[in-house]
């Protein structure tokens, strides 16, 4: 078997990449969270780190055997472990207060409780559940977009759509690219068995003006060089 021959083209770039889906504490025992595995974002981690990146892995409650895969090796990526969404936000911004690029593929907790107790919520039997009160997050990957930490930094995106009555899939990503700012966001479609968990994603590649820049489909390291190649072009 001969080895491909990587391009060396991301040598001397700090990337940041979040992966995995942050989890809001209920109480000590409980969490709001979400189905995502990582997957996506570990690969990306792991093509920037073969691409010749200094690669930094925001981890947001990773399976073992997943963060296991970037953590050893010739290519290792530094990895800071968080789980909420507040976790997430302080670590994408302190390592990407130097990076070339940061990318978003970590699936954010939208809302998280207005209050976290500090004893364990408990069941009154007989009595319904008390309603729990749900506070919006932070956007951070509008944030970074906006607010752009670094002159010239390449900040990337992720938008997972089903599609629905007011929309397709593309037309909810382009929406969400104009929104976000971003440089590119990459467009998967999720839901029956797509995007979450399996080892293969097909992405459409927008920019910040909604416009389609690239398509990729594939395994999901195959899905990331595109993505890197994307990202490469626009770097300075
Ligand atoms: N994102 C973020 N902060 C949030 C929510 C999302 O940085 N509070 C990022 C995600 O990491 C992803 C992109 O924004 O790169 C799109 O996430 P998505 O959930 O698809 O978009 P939302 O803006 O949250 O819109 P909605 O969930 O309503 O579709
Ligand atoms: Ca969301």
């Amino acid at each position: 078997v001969v080895e491909p021959v990587e391009t060396q083209d991301l040598a001397g770039r700090r990337v940041v990449v979040s992966a995995g889906g942050t989890r809001e504490a209920i109480d000590p025992v409980r969490f709001i969270g979400n189905r995502s595995s990582g997957r996506q974002g570990v690969a990306l981690a792991r093509a920037a780190a073969a691409r010749g990146a200094d690669v930094t892995l925001v981890a947001a409650n990773l399976a073992q055997d997943v963060t296991d895969q970037v953590v050893s090796g010739p290519r290792a990526c530094s990895v800071v472990r968080v789980e909420s969404t507040a976790e997430l936000r302080e670590a994408v911004r302190s390592a990407g207060a130097d990076a070339d690029v940061v990318v978003m593929a970590a699936a954010v907790a939208d809302f998280r409780p207005a209050v976290t107790p500090d004893a364990k919520i408990k069941k009154v039997p007989g009595q319904g559940p008390a309603p729990i009160e749900l506070v919006e997050n932070p956007d951070i990957l509008a944030e970074l977009a906006h607010e752009r930490l670094r002159p010239d930094q390449v900040v990337v995106g992720f938008a997972a759509e089903t599609g629905d009555a007011s929309g397709s899939v593309l037309e909810h990503g382009r929406a969400k690219a104009r929104r976000k700012g971003a440089d590119l966001i990459a467009v998967n479609a999720v839901g029956s068995g797509r995007g979450f968990g399996t080892d293969s994603n097909e992405v459409t590649l927008l920019d910040g003006a909604g416009d389609v820049v690239g398509q990729a489909s594939g395994s999901k390291r195959e899905v990331a060089d595109a993505l890197w190649d994307a990202v490469a072009k626009l770097l300075p």
